[in-house]
């Protein structure tokens, strides 16, 4: 199969996401909310398969981790002990001509205001101020006063819910280190670059794990985790050369990081972040230790106590959504026919199957199409389309990545087989309707890669 002719762009992302339901602009009736998005039904199923996945790889399949779901809004202390007050900014210019607003480091990824459009700074009417510090967290009021006492924040990382958690959690789930907490639930920042669509979102959901350790195996955990996360991403099809992992240089880490890298995808945008592996050490233990006058530590059974240190994988479904995507998406000619074609890992696919009668008038074929979509829903997400030529209805399946398409058609009346037709290579078998959904079982239990990997 030829790759696609044309190098992917960002808008050709968001237009099948739109018109497909994937995802919507947020509020889109009142003119939209600059980057937050709502998802519609596919986006929430291929999202809540992401979730999932995660969880079953780093709780169900473990010994070591425990689940956790923290509140949104904290004592405001917390954020005072983490850096988060003081430090969780951006550094912005503005520019007295044209009254936008930029990072004053990324200036060079900006476009200015006036046309033709050229970076902040370029061109002799630019007027930059000088940069100021712009702090990225959501302010909100708890209770009814509306004063400084009363000032809360959206969190703006899943991972302080966690360190505040620390004893608790310790104390009860009869772990010792190394272990670790895993927490998925919304963060919230106020993003002073919107636009990339997914990447950079003002409002998106964090998939985070503390992982405490003995400080002498910090290091020898922070190679294991950077390598198990990239091992997921390549389990679950994405393709090797568009992901690579970035060590951070001493003058790029947060302050709270000894050691940090990220696992990179090369978006439309070029290589960006998808996910970070930190190595936070005892900096969140001690602060909060510090400021709360509780000890977070640990003691071992010979009484030898000790702050752990913390080695952590943080991710979002969003940017996660957008690499699939990304990678997935592919145009090809078929026949005299383009189809566009999302070749998503069949466990990541919002829908698993379709079922179709090949002539939904047929009363016999679409009354056999729904009694075996009755029986397939039970067990996964699949969907029951009549509607439409059968080509039409195959490629509408394609767009939004569904593996598997079964093909109720005359001779499944006379011999109750079924075609099932495959979304990658356009193979098609028969098979027994009876056997349809023990076939469906093993299909997304195999391993999938793209045609595409390199
Ligand atoms: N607890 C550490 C932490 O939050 P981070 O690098 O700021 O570190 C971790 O964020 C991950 O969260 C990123 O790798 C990215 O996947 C995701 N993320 C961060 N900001 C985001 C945003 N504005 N929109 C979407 N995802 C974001």
């Amino acid at each position: 199969m030829a790759e696609p002719a044309k190098p992917l762009t960002m808008d050709t992302i968001v237009s099948l996401c739109r018109r497909r339901g994937f995802v919507f602009p947020s509020s889109e009736i009142y003119g939209g909310l600059g980057s937050t998005y709502d998802y519609g039904h596919y986006g929430v199923l291929m999202k809540s398969n992401i979730r999932a996945l995660w969880f079953r790889a780093m709780v169900q399949e473990r010994d070591d981790i425990v689940a956790l779901d923290s509140a949104i809004i904290l004592n405001p202390r917390v954020w005072e002990a983490s850096g988060h007050v003081a430090g969780f900014t951006d550094p912005l210019v503005d520019c007295r001509t044209c009254k936008l607003r930029f990072r004053a480091d990324q200036l060079e990824l900006a476009s200015c205001g006036r046309k033709p459009s050229k970076r902040p700074g370029e061109t002799p009417d630019c007027d930059l101020t000088e940069p100021r510090q712009f702090n990225l967290m959501f302010e909100t009021h708890v209770g009814a006063l509306q004063d400084e006492s009363s000032t809360a924040y959206l969190r703006p990382e899943t991972a302080q819910g966690i360190f505040v958690n620390f004893k608790n959690v310790a104390q009860l789930a009869r772990r010792k280190p190394p272990f670790g907490i895993a927490q998925v639930g919304k963060s919230f920042r106020n993003e002073i670059t919107p636009g990339n669509f997914l990447f950079r979102l003002r409002e998106f959901e964090q998939m985070e794990m503390e992982f405490f350790v003995p400080p002498a195996d910090a290091d020898a955990w922070y190679r294991y985790w950077i390598d198990a996360r990239r091992r997921w991403y390549l389990d679950l099809g994405l393709r090797g050369q568009n992901l690579r992992i970035r060590e951070h240089g001493a003058d790029e880490r947060s302050h709270y990081s000894l050691a940090t890298s990220d696992l990179e995808y090369l978006y439309p945008i070029g290589w960006q972040e998808l996910e970070g592996v930190a190595n936070r050490g005892e900096y969140d233990l001690t602060q909060h230790t510090r400021e709360s006058g509780t000890k977070l530590e640990w003691i071992d059974q010979d009484g030898t106590r000790y702050t752990p240190y913390v080695i952590e994988p943080a991710v979002s479904i969003d940017r996660i959504m957008l690499a699939f995507l990304c990678d997935a998406y592919d145009e090809e000619v078929v026949g005299d026919r383009e189809r566009v074609v999302l070749r998503l890992h069949p466990r990541v696919a919002p829908v698993k199957a379709a079922i179709l009668p090949l002539v939904p008038r047929d009363e016999g074929m679409a009354g056999r199409a729904r009694e075996l979509y009755e029986e397939l829903r039970r067990h996964y997400v699949v969907e029951h389309d009549e509607s439409g030529q059968i080509g039409r209805r195959y490629r509408r399946q394609d767009e939004i990545g569904t593996p598997w398409a079964f093909t109720v058609d005359e001779q499944t009346l006379e011999d109750e087989t079924v075609t099932v037709r495959d979304r990658d290579s356009l193979a098609q078998e028969r098979l027994p309707i009876s056997g349809v959904r023990e076939w469906l079982d093993d299909a997304l239990e195999r391993a999938w890669s793209s045609p595409h990997s390199g």
